[in-house]
């Protein structure tokens, strides 16, 4: 059982019993402790469950009770896990041994919000969706929005760089968050939490945005918000093939321009995921088979204007056969279960049974080729789903079975990181590396950067205590 401490001065007693027990990166690549990821992953996948039990949680109130934990536990070499509620199921929250487990739910106060400027500043507990909320009663919107909103934290996104829905029009969170206060390994804390829209003294210290957890603990963090549009506009949309889900996108950035606020796609097999997997969902076209879909979303500031702007792209794109069929959201109600039926694709494939999930960027023109190569090296044996923030070049390239097995996980693997690193892709576009990819970095990034990023680890978290065995891989020598 865990024991769950709200930080006070308590927290050292306990602390302290644990010395023996905590490991370190190091101690355990040293003595030859760490597993072999594929098995881990296998295992992660298969139970989705966490490895390892911690005996103790942590819950500070403050920065400088964060701070004292950091410093006792990089004192004593005593691992420390991050732990928030994060997407779905990431390997950030995965514990491998008795890992000490940081939770920032307590710090979860806005601290400012500046009306003129758009910038808020808060604590990184706060839920993405209270934040959502509060800017909502301002006049203003978070710049990011994900399926998991109700329960992943400001902090947790920005320690992933979290991409999410609406990526597209108002950019990463490395674009967006303007400030951070950062709690390093040895406890020193980072005061950078700037409100400026622009300052060019020195190096920009961003690294902290999705670094996982590895580097330092977020705390607190100033972003910069847009101000609620209140004409919004949905249209699911039908597609025969994947190149004209392409050529819909350009000619949507071409004429929907500084309106378009999200362009999101599926495949069939994802739609009938959703539509036999989730309780009250249906097709809201009529029930002709169609190889595609896409969402596109407008926000914008005059509704009329939006509107025809939007009937007037539809119709030409209908004219032009880029879409076979489509229909327009009527009001909030019928936009939210047009939006459920991309953002349940996760959740449909997770009770459809086993899944092995991708999530790559790469080249819009390339990235289904590789959907359809997964399928033709799969067979029947399992059910191969793409779907994603196409306006984003971002592609969830998911595979669905029965149950895992190491067949089906070797067909798979290393095929679609290989294939991705010949295209220049990424094999984490969004979701970030954890303890699953650490070993596949090289795969995305040469040598010579992972060096530096090991480097940079090295300094400020010299004894491996911050979120162990994830992100950078356990050795770079047999790359050298
Ligand atoms: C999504 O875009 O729906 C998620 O990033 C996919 C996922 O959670 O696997
Ligand atoms: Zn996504």
């Amino acid at each position: 059982s865990i024991m769950i401490i709200i930080a006070s001065g308590m927290f050292r007693h306990v602390l302290a019993s644990m010395d023996h027990q905590g490991k370190t990166a190091r101690d355990c690549i040293e003595k030859g402790l760490l597993e072999d990821t594929r098995r881990i992953q296998h295992r992660c996948f298969g139970s989705l469950a966490e490895e390892g039990s911690s005996k103790l949680l942590l819950q500070p109130q403050t920065t400088e009770e964060v701070s004292q934990i950091l410093k006792y536990c990089n004192s004593r070499s005593l691992a420390v896990v991050p732990k928030v509620e994060i997407q779905v199921l990431w390997a950030e929250v995965f514990l491998f041994f008795d890992e000490v487990v940081i939770n920032m739910s307590l710090m979860n106060n806005v601290i400012s919000f500046d009306k003129v400027s758009g910038i808020l500043v808060c604590e990184a507990g706060c839920i993405l969706e209270n934040l959502i909320t509060f800017l909502d009663n301002q006049g203003f919107i978070m710049p990011l929005d994900l399926g998991a909103k109700g329960s992943c934290q400001i902090g947790g996104n920005i320690s992933t760089n979290a991409g999410g829905l609406r990526l597209v029009r108002y950019g990463s969170l490395h674009g967006t968050v303007l400030g951070l206060e950062v709690v390093l390994a040895n406890g020193d804390i980072l005061d950078m939490l700037g409100t400026l829209r622009k300052d060019n003294t020195g190096y920009d210290l961003k690294h902290f945005v999705h670094c996982e957890g590895s580097l330092g603990i977020v705390t607190k963090v100033s972003i910069l918000t847009p101000p609620k549009l209140f004409s919004v506009n949905v249209a699911f949309l039908a597609c025969q093939d994947y190149f004209s889900c392409q050529k819909l996108l350009v000619e949507a950035k071409g004429k929907l321009g500084e309106i378009l606020s999200a362009f999101e796609f599926l495949d069939s097999k994802a739609l009938d995921l959703v539509l036999n997997h989730l309780d009250g969902v249906r097709n809201p076209l009529p029930p002709t088979i169609h190889n595609f879909y896409v969402l596109i979303e407008t926000t914008g500031s005059d509704e009329t204007y939006d509107r025809q702007k939007l009937e007037a792209f539809l119709l030409h794109a209908m004219e032009g056969g880029l879409i076979s069929d489509g229909v327009l959201a009527q009001d909030m109600n019928q936009a939210s279960a047009f939006w459920y039926l991309r953002e349940g694709v996760p959740e449909a494939l997770m009770k459809a049974g086993a899944v092995y999930k991708y999530d790559l960027s790469l080249p819009v023109e390339k990235m289904y080729d590789l959907v359809d190569e997964m399928r033709t090296r799969l067979g029947d044996s399992a059910n191969v789903v793409g779907y994603g923030h196409l306006g984003d070049g971002n592609l969830h390239l998911n595979i669905s079975t029965p149950q895992y097995d190491d067949r089906t996980l070797a067909q798979i693997e290393p095929f679609v990181y290989e294939w991705t690193s010949a295209h220049r892709g990424s094999i984490s576009a969004e979701h970030g590396l954890g303890l699953m990819k650490a070993n596949k970095i090289f795969y995305s990034k040469p040598t010579a950067t992972v060096k530096l990023m090991t480097s940079i680890k090295k300094m400020l978290d010299p004894k491996g205590i911050l979120n162990p065995y994830k992100v950078l891989p356990h050795s770079i020598d047999s790359h050298s």
